[in-house]
């Protein structure tokens, strides 16, 4: 059970070294699972710094350049996240896509610089409400795998975020059955690739909350949950990992 946490554009410095010291304490006390933040870049030092060197919570960057070093002003290398202490990155996430055109094969450079770098991408996937409504989610999600993942990686490589786009920040919860066939599928996907990509992790995010998440991390092929708005505060995102624990 993986429970990740997007803090997005969100927290000031105080703020996020108060959330991490509250999940360290919880992890503390036993967790069957991995636990990761996804801070803002300049949070991360921060955030480690605040953390004891043994701390089982993980941290990730929230996007990284295809290129490890150069002339790319704003951007951030997955060299320079692994060098801050990171484990993992989003790459691909729906805003990103979305708001930054990063397309299929952007993702894809990223998810293979992340992995050269030392990292786990995390690489996020989903269709909007039109493809939702005009039948093609299956076959969008299709073809962000094959294309978004580079064809060499191993199930330990990489995990994967389903969101559908229409459920992020919206409150609007897939339906259990609808996320339950969309992860049967995805493993599917993975599977005809190479028999053993059928052991990646494919987490579900959109809208999980507290109240929703047990139901969710209950399914079958749910390995996890990206969460959004509810990791902001160390009381939500407990909660939520604790539903995953039953
Ligand atoms: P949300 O965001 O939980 O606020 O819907 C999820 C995400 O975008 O990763």
């Amino acid at each position: 059970m993986i429970i990740a946490g997007n803090w997005k554009m969100n927290l000031f410095g105080d703020e996020a070294a108060a959330l991490v010291h509250d999940l360290d304490r919880w992890l503390d006390d036993g967790f069957d699972g991995s636990m990761i933040v996804f801070p803002p870049a300049v949070l991360i030092p921060g955030v480690i710094n605040a953390l004891d060197k043994t701390t089982l919570l993980q941290i990730g960057g929230q996007d990284c350049h295809a290129e490890q070093t150069g002339a790319h002003t704003g951007d951030i290398s997955a060299a320079m996240l692994a060098d801050a202490g990171c484990r993992h990155v989003l790459v691909g996430h729906s805003e990103r896509r979305q708001h930054h055109g990063e397309t299929d094969a952007i993702v894809q450079a990223k998810a293979k610089a992340a992995l050269q770098a030392g990292l786990n991408p995390m690489v996020c996937i989903g269709e909007d409400l039109s493809e939702r409504e005009a039948g093609s989610a299956f076959d969008v999600v299709t073809r962000q795998i094959n294309e978004s993942i580079p064809s060499q990686f191993g199930c330990s490589d990489f995990t994967i975020a389903y969101e559908p786009l229409w459920a992020i920040g919206t409150g609007r919860v897939a339906d259990p059955d609808d996320i339950a066939a969309m992860h049967q599928h995805i493993r599917t996907v993975l599977k005809e690739r190479h028999e053993s990509l059928a052991e990646t992790a494919i987490l579900y995010g959109g809208s999980v909350k507290s109240d929703n998440a047990a139901a969710i991390l209950g399914l079958d092929d749910v390995d996890g949950a990206l969460v959004g708005g509810a990791s902001l505060r160390a009381e939500d995102f407990i909660a939520i990992a604790s539903a995953g624990r039953g």
